[in-house]
């Protein structure tokens, strides 16, 4: 059996890439079954086990839109955080920015859209108004010195709009920056984004910037086409990758949006790239698995799924 890729360099990549895990919120926010707290908080010391240094936890949206994360405050009492390992979570507003404070949080990510009619569907807001939602939570989590960072959702299409104008995103992205934000991961929600259309947004936003260095990136495996828009990115510059362990994931509010890209995927490339994560992939491995036995259904990761069944081949 090949557990582990063979390591072959390819020039103009980072030599070091984060693994920014989201599969206890964005995986967990979308499945058909809410999982007992106590396999969420094993699911996420098994993550930090396996090497993650950045967990996306939860959300403290309206329990009523993400019935599946209702349970935030009990998880983030029962998660034991590790020295070293960052838990953010997910915040649209003060409401919820309050419920993350009492709960000790010291890192938040507020979630932006950059078309009209997803904003008004995942935030009940206008693409202008989503804007004064945001800029008390970023001033108030500063000024309590939280991190945060922000996601613009639907940066290549969506399902009702067509194609994201590039300026578009660049003017969302700007203004969430301009707000005290670390870092912006750049959402292709319902997966629609190929490699052509990742580099022009990549190179207008760093051109924008100065540079990709507060750029993320954060793609839905939809089309299939989630590798390949990453190795784009992290050509163009980018190190921080969003992933989701075994693929789970999706956007409840967004008409056909599927999973994120696998962590077990994405770790497999960049270990044979040569490039480092600080991760294991065996222990991702098994994680994947025993978290899809308690799903009911088997990870869609690929790697999961040949490390699972593959015959042997010689290492
Ligand atoms: P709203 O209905 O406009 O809220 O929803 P409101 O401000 O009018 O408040 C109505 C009531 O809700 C009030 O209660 C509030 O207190 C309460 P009342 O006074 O009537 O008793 N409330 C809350 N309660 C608990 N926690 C809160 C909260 N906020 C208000 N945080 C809202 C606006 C933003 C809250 C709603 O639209 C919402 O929760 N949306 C979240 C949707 C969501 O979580 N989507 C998935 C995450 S985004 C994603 O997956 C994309 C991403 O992965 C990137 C990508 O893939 O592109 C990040
Ligand atoms: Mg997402």
């Amino acid at each position: 059996m090949m557990r582990e890729p063979y390591r072959i360099e390819a020039r103009g990549l980072p030599e070091r890439v984060t693994v920014y895990e989201v599969g206890p919120r964005d995986g967990l926010q979308n499945e058909a079954v809410t999982v007992p707290v106590e396999v969420k908080a094993e699911f996420v010391a098994r993550l930090a086990a396996a090497g993650h240094r950045v967990i996306e936890t939860t959300s403290f949206v309206h329990p009523k839109w993400v019935p599946q994360l209702a349970d935030a405050a009990e998880l983030l009492e029962r998660v034991e955080r590790v020295p070293g390992v960052r838990y953010p979570v997910l915040v649209p507003n003060e409401r919820g920015l309050d419920r993350a404070l009492e709960h000790g949080v010291e890192e938040i990510a507020i979630f932006a859209s950059a078309t009209e009619t997803f904003a008004n569907r995942n935030l009940n807001r206008t693409l202008e108004s989503q804007f004064e939602m945001f800029e008390p939570v970023v001033a108030r989590a500063l000024g309590n010195g939280l991190r945060v960072r922000a996601y613009v959702s639907m940066c290549f299409g969506d399902p009702w709009e067509g194609p994201t104008p590039v300026a578009q995103v660049v003017s969302v992205g700007r203004r969430l920056l301009e707000l005290g934000c670390y870092e912006l991961s750049l959402g292709d929600t319902v997966g629609v984004g190929t490699p052509g259309h990742v580099a022009a947004l990549i190179e207008a936003l760093t051109g924008d910037l100065g540079g990709p260095e507060r750029l993320a990136v954060h793609f839905h495996d939809t089309y299939g086409q989630a590798l390949a828009n990453t190795l784009t990115a992290l050509r163009e510059g980018v190190t921080v990758v969003d992933a989701s362990t075994g693929g789970i994931g999706g956007c409840p509010y967004a008409e056909s949006a599927t999973g994120n890209l696998a962590t077990e995927d994405l770790v497999w490339m960049l270990h044979g790239l040569g490039v480092e994560t600080g991760l294991d992939l065996p222990s991702l491995v098994e994680t994947s698995t025993w978290l899809a036995e308690r799903l009911g259904r088997p990870s869609p990761s690929r790697v999961v799924q040949a490390l699972g069944t593959a015959p042997d081949v010689k290492e």
